[in-house]
């Protein structure tokens, strides 16, 4: 697969990584066997991205992660994981000595000295304009606890002020056929700052696969049951923060697009890699039938002109209004 260059720090991904999310917790029961068999899948695909966070199921991702790893010392994988989540979401918390007790666990669960790059992981919005803040991200690179560091945002503001920061190799937002705001100001600004996009939720929770009806139920322990409104985090989270039926609906015409060979999932994963900016993308998956099919997307040919006009049409007419003003 295709590899990109994270402009600021010289590390590499591939185009399209994966996101393990869902090998820790929050979209139903977690097998780790299966959470092996999606890795496995995914590194044979040619993934070498993985996107995981200290809080997914409370370190059983970074976990399952290094027991993979661990079995395969051949494997070439950056992987990046992200802090900051465990504790009370208020600046005070944002200091040094809470990164490096943070920072202690995440190596303990990776199995490793040194992290590829860590990720703030959407903080309270001061934290990004506080220089105590990155001066202490910096020390943790003195320190050879991580090689780089970025930040995952809500907004598209926050991964501005993110950008302006000369340390900040990686910055990771939601971008997807029903997200399209960061392409106005910070896939521009990235690529001029040489800092990486990681663009996350690209499936829109899984929305643009075109697979949910009206009546899906999902099991109480997944998100998309029990945070639809933004009830346990951001609702931008859940569903790319689209209301449930817009959702469904949208995705109906979304699916009508997908060219001949491509699924509306790989639609959604291809509309993504093409975007001027973007370093990887990071589908979540539950099996290792929809790792390979993710990364399958990225050897597909490029989405033409019509495509890209008729996906922005959709997100026009149905989606804008309800996303636009909010992240
Ligand atoms: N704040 C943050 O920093 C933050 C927040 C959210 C996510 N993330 C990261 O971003 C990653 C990706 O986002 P996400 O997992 O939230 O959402 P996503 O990638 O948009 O959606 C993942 C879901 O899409 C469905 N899916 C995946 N591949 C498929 C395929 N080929 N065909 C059909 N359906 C498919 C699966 O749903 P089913 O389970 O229904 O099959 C899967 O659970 C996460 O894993 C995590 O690493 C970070």
């Amino acid at each position: 697969m295709d590899e990109r260059e994270f402009g600021r720090s010289g590390q590499h991904a591939s185009v399209v990584g994966l996101g393990t999310w869902q090998l820790g917790a929050d979209w139903g029961d977690v097998d780790d066997k299966e959470a092996l068999t999606v890795l496995e899948a995914a590194a044979e695909s040619g993934v070498t991205f993985f996107d995981t966070a200290d809080v997914y199921g409370d370190g059983r991702s970074e976990q399952t992660i290094a027991a993979f790893l661990s079995g395969r010392p051949d494997l070439h994988v950056l992987v990046a994981t992200k802090m900051g989540r465990r504790a009370e979401q208020i600046p005070e918390n944002y200091v040094l000595d809470n990164f490096r007790a943070w920072n202690d666990r995440s190596r303990r669960n990776l199995g490793v000295d040194r992290i590829d790059l860590v990720q703030l992981h959407c903080p309270p919005t001061p934290v990004y304009s506080s220089d105590e803040v990155f001066d202490a991200l910096d020390t943790l690179v003195e320190e050879e606890r991580i090689a780089h560091y970025g930040v995952s945002v809500e907004t598209c503001a926050e991964a501005l002020t993110a950008i302006a920061r000369p340390g900040v190799a990686s910055v990771q937002i939601i971008l997807n056929p029903f997200r399209l705001k960061p392409l106005n100001e910070v896939l521009p600004a990235a690529r001029a700052a040489g800092v990486g996009v990681i663009a996350r939720v690209p499936l829109a929770s899984g929305l643009l696969s075109g697979k949910y009806t009206a009546d899906t139920v999902f099991p109480e322990n997944d998100h998309r049951a029990y945070n639809r409104h933004g009830e346990a985090f951001d609702q931008g989270e859940t569903f790319s923060g689209v209301d449930y039926t817009t959702g469904v609906e949208a995705a109906v015409e979304f699916a009508a697009l997908a060219p001949e060979g491509y699924t509306p999932a790989q639609l959604a994963l291809r509309w993504i890699v093409q975007q001027p900016g973007v370093t990887t993308v990071i589908p979540g998956a539950r099996s290792p039938e929809q790792a390979r099919a993710n990364a399958a997307a990225a050897k597909l040919p490029e989405l033409s002109g019509q495509t890209l006009a008729a996906v922005r049409d959709l997100y026009d007419r149905r989606i804008r209004e309800q996303v636009e003003g909010r992240w």
